[in-house]
């Protein structure tokens, strides 16, 4: 570990002459960390954090969240500032190389990623054999997956240049996959990916065009979606990042531990919160009904949520949130739409919900979920696309995190342990003796 462990804390178990000193390694910005890995060996105690709220499960000089002051930073640059200037391909190559790239770079890097975009041609065979009416999130994670039995020359994990070659390979067919996924669903035919356009751009091309006529991308709503790209692209130890360090840990390949992040990204809990936000806002249907759903969130026994809102991290308005509401304006402006029932239904529960003691008391903000899901409708993605558009743009984070993972000299296979509340040993009785 680099930080360095100045400070430390000395721990002795009552009734026992065993005590042992925990370091504190200090973050370069944010809370530290005691490094307790000595805990159980000179004390002979575990450490209990279910949902892991108070555990630093690695090192990473990735992505840094300040969830009381809402701020967000990729590589040390404020969201904010990459969002209004930075490009998702960009973002891309800041998270993955740790610093923003020169033009030539750029270049290089763009050219790296956009020559791989295309699916093997047996690829498509896999599509076939879904249920029409799959939803996306199934086909991605078995398409994903499945791309372990494609590419054998670039499956040795611990080659630099064959994760290079993994990561630009998940990245840019990752979007080609999520397209196809709702081609199939609506029976048109699979577009083929335009190297020569955007990543956004060919994306919302190879969802939105047809054989059959011409189709020009609309610049603003190409430049939208990049934005959405740009602030889904990473976020952190959240629970699909940790899912593929975890899968990664184990050595699998890495389309493997992508699959696995996309099957834990897609609970509503996580990822598939922008859905859920758009079922709960057609549910609600109308400004006045807006109360009478609050008390039933409110209410313990209802298990009802209010979706994109709160947040593990965030005890303040989520960054993402804000400069995807601004966004949603914009978008709604471009495509004429002047009075959104939905963004207006969103916006009043927003305010009388950041007005209300219960969401108060308990520090709940909207998170980036709240408004996506409204934008990403008024660009013409069906609600079961959304957590695949989410996948699309996370794939660099998580390849981010499990090349960084794979690098850590400290790297060992994710095991945690657990406080035993089951039978004591017992021995077995019998079917004919048991009364
Ligand atoms: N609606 C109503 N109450 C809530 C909400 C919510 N959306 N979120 C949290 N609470 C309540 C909890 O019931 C709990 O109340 P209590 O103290 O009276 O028991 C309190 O706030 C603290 O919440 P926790 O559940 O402990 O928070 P946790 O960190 O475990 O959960 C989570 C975070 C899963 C995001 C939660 O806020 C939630 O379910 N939100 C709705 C789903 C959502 O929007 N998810 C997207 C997250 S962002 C992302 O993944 C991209």
């Amino acid at each position: 570990m680099s930080g360095s462990a100045k400070r430390s804390v000395t721990i002795t178990l009552d009734g026992s002459n065993k005590s042992v000193s925990i370091p504190l390694i200090e973050a370069t910005v944010g809370t530290p960390v005691f490094d307790i890995r000595k805990l159980y060996g000179d004390l002979g105690v575990f450490t209990y954090d279910p949902g892991y709220g108070g555990t630093a499960a690695c090192e990473s000089k990735i992505t840094y969240i300040d969830g009381d002051e809402g701020i967000l930073l990729y590589r040390g640059y404020p969201i904010e500032q990459l969002a209004e200037k930075s490009t998702f391909l960009e973002v891309c190559y800041l998270l993955m190389e740790g610093a923003l790239p020169t033009a030539t770079q750029f270049k290089d890097f763009e050219l790296g990623v956009m020559r791989h975009t295309m699916l093997h041609e047996q690829i498509r065979e896999f599509f076939n054999g879904f249920r029409r009416d799959a939803h996306p999130m199934a086909v991605m994670c078995g398409v994903v997956g499945a791309l372990s039995a494609f590419y054998h020359d670039s499956l040795d994990i611990h080659d630099p240049a064959s994760r290079t070659i993994s990561a630009f390979r998940l990245i840019a067919k990752i979007p080609t996959i999520a397209a196809w996924a709702y081609k199939y669903n609506c029976g048109q035919p699979f577009m083929y990916p335009q190297n020569d356009l955007g990543y956004a751009e060919n994306f919302l091309y190879m969802f939105h065009a047809v054989p059959a006529e011409p189709y020009k991308v609309n610049p603003i709503l190409a430049r939208a979606m990049d934005l959405i790209m740009i602030l889904h692209a990473d976020h952190e130890q959240n629970a699909s990042t940790s899912t593929v360090r975890l899968a990664g840990s184990t050595g699998a390949n890495p389309f493997a531990c992508i699959a696995a992040g996309i099957a834990s990204l897609w609970g509503p809990a996580h990822g598939g919160a922008n859905e859920a936000v758009l079922k709960m806002l057609a549910e609600i249907g109308h400004v006045k009904n807006i109360t009478g759903f609050l008390s039933e969130v409110k209410d313990k026994g209802s298990h009802t949520k209010l979706m994109g809102f709160g947040h593990r991290v965030y005890k303040n308005y989520d960054p993402r949130a804000k400069i995807i509401q601004k966004a949603c304006h914009e978008v709604l402006s471009e495509l004429g739409i002047k009075d959104d029932p939905l963004l207006d239904l969103a916006m009043e529960l927003e305010k009388i919900a950041l007005n209300d003691k219960y969401f108060v008391d308990r520090k709940l903000y909207p998170n980036v979920d709240f408004y996506s899901g409204i934008i990403l409708k008024a660009m013409g993605f069906p609600t079961s696309m959304f957590t695949a558009l989410f996948a699309v743009s996370r794939t660099v984070g998580w390849i981010s995190q499990w090349q960084e993972m794979i690098a850590d000299p400290e790297q060992r296979i994710g095991r945690p342990r657990q406080i035993y509340t089951g039978a004591p040993q017992r021995d077995y009785v019998p079917i004919s003796t048991r009364g």
